[in-house]
This record gives structure tokens, sequence and C-alpha cells, in this order.
């Protein structure tokens, strides 16, 4: 069959890698009414993790994924999808989708090539544990990057999973997933910092998360209510010259590195600062000359 012909609730899909991400997508599909039909992967181990709950997925190879379902997602690593695809015969009209963020929907050229629909779909979310994934996926924000029917089902199966569509334009994608560390990774690598202060007085790390995660769950509630530049506390946004060159003054002395990433986020804090009208003028620049 091919897209044209059948709807979101009666299409056959497919995965073709069975990691964190195919299992979290397959299993919370299965859980909103979607037939997941097969799943290969590199070993069979991994294709059986994630057939196992699902008593219609069979395990099958890549190419018999490709010739018994009407979807197939490639969750692969981003590395493999490309090769993976260019490896499988593709029927005209079925869909092939990856999940990857930063990997353009060309990698899919091959099956595009072939008369397959080729699209992306990728969930802003992160997938360490697929048990716990199932919660965290719907709900989510999906990026999804496709043409004319396949586009249409893709927007179907994220509804289906309670999840907000963002549509982005060819090219963007690079862009697109280094943005997304700003709300991931680079979390991590801010309270790693600020850990690192804590141990420069002999705190453990469990110290200092037990103070700053619910801070920084405080904060992001503030930012869901009044905004980015609103919702930013600290003494930038209060105009404290004062405190920020004390700041300055005090971390200088645990390490040249620590004390210069946070002149940098401080400069940073400033603009934003100003667009909510926190600060005027003349105290952005006492607190740029004072981050000099
Ligand atoms: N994890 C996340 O947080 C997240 C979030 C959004 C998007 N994504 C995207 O989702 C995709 C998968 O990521 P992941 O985190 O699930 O990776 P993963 O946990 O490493 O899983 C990848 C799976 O693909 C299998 N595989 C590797 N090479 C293969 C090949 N040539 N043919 C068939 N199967 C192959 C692996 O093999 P085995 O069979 O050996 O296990 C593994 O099960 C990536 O495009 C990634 O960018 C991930």
């Amino acid at each position: 069959m091919s897209m044209d012909t059948i709807s979101a609730d009666t299409l056959r899909i497919g995965f073709i890698g069975a990691g964190r991400l195919g299992q979290a997508m397959a299993w919370t599909l299965a859980q909103h009414g979607c037939t997941i039909h097969a799943a290969a992967s590199r070993s069979a181990r991994s294709a059986q993790a994630l057939a196992a709950p699902l008593p219609a997925c069979k395990v099958l190879s890549p190419q018999q994924v490709a010739n018994e379902c009407d979807l197939v997602f490639v969750t692969t690593p981003d590395a493999s999808i490309k090769a993976t695809v260019d490896q499988i015969q593709w029927r005209a009209g079925m869909g092939v989708a990856h999940c990857s963020g930063a990997t353009e929907v060309s990698a899919l050229s091959t099956a595009a090539d072939q008369g397959a629909l080729t699209g992306g779909f990728h969930p802003m979310q992160t997938f360490s544990d697929p048990q716990v994934a199932v919660r965290t996926l719907p709900g989510c924000v999906v990026t999804i990057e496709a043409q004319g029917r396949l586009e249409t089902v893709l927007r179907t199966l994220a509804g289906q999973l309670g999840c907000t569509v963002n549509a982005l334009p060819p090219g963007m994608r690079g862009r697109y997933h280094a943005a997304g560390a700003y709300g991931s990774q680079f979390a991590n690598v801010l309270l790693a910092e600020a850990a690192r202060i804590w141990q420069s007085w002999g705190a453990s790390e469990e110290d200092a998360l037990r103070a700053l995660l619910p801070l920084l769950k405080g904060t992001i509630s503030s930012i869901e209510s009044i905004g980015l530049a609103k919702g930013m506390p600290g003494p930038v946004s209060r105009g404290d010259t004062g405190t920020v060159a004390r700041h300055v003054q005090a971390l200088s002395s645990v390490d040249a590195d620590v004390a210069a990433l946070y002149r940098e986020l401080c400069r940073r804090s400033v603009p934003l600062a100003q667009s909510a009208e926190r600060i005027d003028a003349k105290t952005a620049d006492d607190i740029l000359r004072t981050l000099d």
C-alpha cells in the first residue's frame, strides 16, 4: 500500500534501528493506537527488545521491514542513516522518515529517488531510558519536515502523541539542532560549573544539586509565566553592579577559567535585562565596565 491510500491509524509502521529513540517511539506510538508492524536493528537482541511488548511486531531484516511496512522510521545513529537507507530497495509511494535533528532529509535521497516520500520527524526531547521516554515523548515539540501526503501522516502521528508540531525550512537542521543544546546539554554544563564552585569549599556535587535544582525549576517556572527577559533573576537584572563585582572577585580566587565564563554569561545577561527594562543604559554600561 502507499501513503496515498492509507490513513495514519491503519498504517503499518516499521523501525530500522532499535535503540533508545526507536524503542521509545515504537512503544509510545503503539500505546496511542498505531500498528508497529516490524523492527530491524544491527543486532537481533535490540530488535527483539523493541518488539517484546508489542505482540503484532515482527523482527525482520531491514529490507523486509521496508517491504512489509507503509512507513519506516530509520532510527539508527545519525552517522548510519544514509548508509542504511542506501542499502535498501524502497517502494514508490511508501514513507521513509528519520528522527535526527541535525541530519538533512536529503540523507534519505536514495529512497526519494526510488519514489518513496521522505521526511524528518524530530522530537525535541532527550531519550536515555525508553521506559521513561514513553512518559516524556507525549507533549513535546516535534519538528516535521516533509512534503505532501507524508507531511499529513507525520502531523497526524504527532497529534496522536499529543505533540506540538514545529515546521523547519530545508537546510536549517544544523543550526536548529545546535540551538537545542542550550535547552539540554548546556544546562548540565552550567550546573557542573556551579558544582565545581561549591566543591571549592569542600561541598559535594550532591550538595550543590540539592540546592540548585529547585532554583533551576523556579527559574523555568518564571520563564514559562513571564518570558525569558522578564523572568531572568540575578544581580544583572536588579542593576546590582556591586554584587556583580564581588562575584567576579570571588570567582577569580577559585580559578581564572571559572571567572571568565561567569563574565561572559553576565555580559549576555545585560541586553536581556535591558530588553525587559529592568536596567537603563547607564547601569548596563556600569555592569559591562565592571565585567571588563
Ligand atoms: N536519544 C535521544 O535523546 C534522541 C533525541 C532525538 C532524536 N534522536 C535521534 O534518534 C536517532 C537514534 O538515536 P538513539 O539515541 O536512539 O541511538 P542509539 O540508542 O544508539 O540507537 C541506535 C540503534 O540503531 C542500531 N543501529 C546502528 N547501526 C545500524 C545499522 N547500520 N542498521 C540497523 N540498525 C543500526 C543500533 O544497534 P544495535 O542493534 O546494535 O543496538 C541501536 O539499537 C538518531 O538519529 C538521533 O539523532 C535521539
